[in-house]
């Protein structure tokens, strides 16, 4: 969407996938704190999102969303304010339908002007709008309705579409929001990660500065998978170009997930200037290969091993990969933090255990 937002994808962390509706201004204050003394807003993570189960059921006497007064007694405006003083953004949630996805609130059909005009005055950075309880009028005619709105206010709002991937969105996305949905809900299972990933590699092509594929937000650091498995969560969404939103609570964040999303080297793959997602280049059984350019002429590579099979040996060919044959390179491990002491000449190869990837720069020196 040209608003001027995301020219790469957005960082941050949303409520739903820890808290799911048992949130309250506590948890979104303590969260801020919690992003800027972890040091992770410096790396980038600055959009404090609310998801679902914020406002009253019932819109006040004139039709406006109101906070629910037992979670959110401070209202919504003063919460902005404290986000907005640590240098942070505040995101918040609406639906394009007649009540959210939880039924605990309304939602914005037939009132986006209103509602968009009020998040606005509240000092909204980033909407996160649903599907549910919709008039089942096409998306494509809703969800504009909410682009206009928020473009009205005059106020830049990063507009995330919600759409669960059914009417593909991303082939309509770009010009209504700056992100959108292709896939339906992540759980925090290998399973739901890795074909979440697989649904938004079909879209590559169409994400680009302005406008991401989002494969739902992150699930790492909330205890369903490996530390390995979270690594390769993280790998993904990196290449991919997805929105790096946390969805643990990162009040309590341990050392090894701060080690995995605060890797700099991953994330800066994921905010590269050039902004091409990668894609799937080579498949053989359970190994994988996904790779993509970066600016400089670099490229990112991820050996994937989605099998049980421990050491199985992957090669990535340049001719796979995207660099000019004979090409010599230099490769930086992204996960060791090592730079390879030898060039490799037309291939690399590594061996990858079950359900682990490696994870690569890859610069040509000649
Ligand atoms: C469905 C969305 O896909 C989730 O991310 C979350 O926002 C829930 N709705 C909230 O009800």
């Amino acid at each position: 969407l040209a608003n001027g937002l995301s020219k790469t994808p957005p960082m941050g962390w949303n409520s739903w996938n820890h808290f799911n509706c048992q949130i309250n201004e506590k948890i979104i204050r303590e969260t801020a704190d919690a992003l800027v003394s972890t040091g992770l807003a410096k790396l980038g993570y600055t959009y404090v999102n609310i998801d679902d189960c914020w406002a009253e059921i019932n819109r006040d006497d004139k039709g406006n969303l109101v906070a629910k007064k037992s979670t959110f007694p401070s209202g919504i405006k003063a919460l902005a304010d404290y986000v907005h003083s640590k240098g942070l953004k505040l995101g918040i949630y609406s639906d394009a339908g007649y009540f959210t996805c939880s039924k605990k609130m309304p939602g914005s059909l037939g009132h986006e002007f209103q509602d968009a005009k009020t998040f606005a005055s509240w000092g909204i950075d980033y909407l996160k709008y649903d599907n549910c309880y919709n008039d089942e009028s096409k998306p494509t005619v809703r969800y504009p309705v909410m682009t206009q709105a928020l473009m009205k206010t005059g106020r830049p709002i990063f507009f995330s579409l919600c759409e669960w991937g059914d009417m593909h969105p991303a082939m309509w996305g770009a010009k209504v929001g700056n992100s959108w949905r292709t896939t339906n809900d992540i759980n925090d299972s290998w399973e739901s990660m890795i074909s979440r990933a697989d649904m938004n590699e079909v879209y590559a092509e169409f994400a680009r500065p302005g406008g991401w594929n989002d494969p739902d937000m992150l699930e790492v650091g909330n205890g369903g998978m490996t530390k390995d498995e979270y690594i390769v969560h993280f790998s993904l969404w990196a290449i991919s170009k997805a929105p790096l939103l946390l969805g643990c609570d990162v009040r309590n964040v341990t050392k090894e997930t701060m080690d995995i999303v605060s890797n700099k080297e991953v994330i800066a793959v994921n905010q590269d200037s050039l902004g091409v997602q990668a894609k799937k280049v080579r498949m053989e059984g359970d190994l994988e290969i996904w790779a993509g350019p970066l600016s400089g002429y670099r490229v990112v590579v991820v050996l994937l091993n989605r099998g049980p099979q421990q050491h199985l040996a992957i090669t990535a060919n340049w001719d796979d990969i995207g660099i000019p044959p004979k090409s010599v390179v230099q490769a930086r491990d992204l996960w060791e933090h090592k730079t390879l002491e030898r060039y490799f000449v037309d291939k690399l190869s590594a061996t990858v255990d079950s359900h682990t990837c490696k994870m690569y720069v890859l610069k040509p020196v000649a």
